[in-house]
């Protein structure tokens, strides 16, 4: 084998192994954040009735990934479906082989969906395998109406809850969407473990309860949690509607969502004067110094001249030593 590719390969199985042994040591039993749970079983395992539109792809009107995946990979189960179609106000939650999860609206999936033997939705959920999760063909299907337990939809319409979700930096002390660990000794926000959670939860609560215990950042989680710490690891950033959950207590702002933190500063930091204002003072000042300069340049220079061919006649040096003066 080529040494160099044998050398890359020894370093990253290295590295490999030491992030194995570093979660091991780390996870403790390799301990899971527990998820919400579904609050009523799920309507059926139905199959498209392979002529209609196909009424499961209701992310996608939203611009949003039709087919919601789990970002670790690990985690799909009912509630996880449950809880993403049920903040974009969708009534229909639907979960296939395993890991996918769809979301519609009633009307339209009963008149583009047949409920079918529940024997052919026997995928268990990579998540939990106390879950079926469809089939390789066939969705188990959940209404959101029943959703999971203290994650009701969203009491605004689709259109209110879109901007709210892209407007959240408005808020002077947003920071971003981060990306929450799994695993339960891991929080990104690690200052007050358990978290504090709040039925009435909303982002000044939040902040405010941070703010009291002398934190510098708090942050949101699946719309009844709040977060403290005194700094987390900024890189691992989501796009904002993986913040998508409406907070409890005010469902016109954003609370997280699932594993993802809407993390905000306890106090305004005193910003620098922004550009609009720097830059005027900056070129101003640079202009009066050059016209300083070249008025100075010009009177040393009259001066010189003056010294160094002295008029020849006095009418001529009185009228240069009045320009002078
Ligand atoms: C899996 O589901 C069971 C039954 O609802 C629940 O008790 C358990 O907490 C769930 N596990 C996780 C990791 O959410
Ligand atoms: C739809 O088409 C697929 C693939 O051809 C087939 O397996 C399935 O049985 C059809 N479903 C219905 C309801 O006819
Ligand atoms: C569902 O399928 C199983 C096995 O394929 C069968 O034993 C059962 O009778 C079916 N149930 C119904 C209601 O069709
Ligand atoms: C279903 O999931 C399995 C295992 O995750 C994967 O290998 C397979 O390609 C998937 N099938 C479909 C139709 O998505
Ligand atoms: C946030 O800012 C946008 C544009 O800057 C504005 O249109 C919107 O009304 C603001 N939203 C709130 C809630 O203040
Ligand atoms: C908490 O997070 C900070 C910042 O990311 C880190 O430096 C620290 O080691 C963490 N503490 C624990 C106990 O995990």
């Amino acid at each position: 084998m080529d040494l160099q590719l044998f050398l890359i390969f020894v370093i990253l199985s290295l590295a490999r192994t030491k992030t194995i042994l570093g979660n091991n040591l780390n996870n403790r039993d390799e301990c899971i954040t527990s998820r919400d749970i579904p609050s009523s079983d799920p309507l059926g395992c139905y199959v498209f009735n392979n002529i209609s539109v196909d009424s499961l792809n209701g992310l996608s009107s939203l611009n949003l990934p039709p087919i919601y995946r789990d970002r670790y990979g690990f985690i799909m189960d009912p509630g996880l479906c449950i809880t993403r179609c049920t903040d974009f106000l969708f009534e229909v939650a639907a979960l296939r082989n395993g890991s996918q999860c769809q979301c519609g609206h009633s009307i339209d999936f009963m008149s583009s969906y047949i409920k079918t033997n529940d024997s052919i939705c026997d995928v268990k959920c990579v998540g939990n395998l106390s879950y079926d999760c469809g089939g390789k063909d066939s969705y188990t299907v959940y209404n959101t109406k029943d959703g999971v337990l203290g994650h009701p939809l969203p009491s605004i319409s689709i259109s209110k809850k879109m901007e709210i979700i892209k407007n959240q930096n408005n808020d002077s002390r947003y920071q971003q969407c981060v990306k929450d660990s799994p695993y339960c000794y891991q929080r990104l926000l690690n200052g007050t473990i358990p978290p504090l959670e709040l039925a009435t939860m909303s982002v000044d609560k939040c902040i405010e309860f941070c703010r009291q215990n002398n934190f510098e950042f708090a942050g949101l989680e699946i719309g009844t949690q709040c977060f403290c710490a005194h700094n987390y690891d900024h890189v691992n950033q989501l796009s904002s509607d993986e913040c998508s959950t409406s907070c409890a207590g005010d469902n016109n702002q954003i609370c997280g969502g699932p594993l993802a933190l809407s993390v905000y500063r306890t106090s305004e930091i005193k910003n620098n004067p922004p550009l609009q204002i720097i830059l005027p003072i900056v070129f101003g000042g640079v202009l009066l110094l050059t016209l300083i300069a070249l008025a100075a340049l010009f009177i040393y220079k009259y001066k010189y001249k003056i010294r160094n061919n002295p008029p020849k006649d006095n009418e001529e040096r009185r009228f240069s030593l009045e320009r002078i003066d």
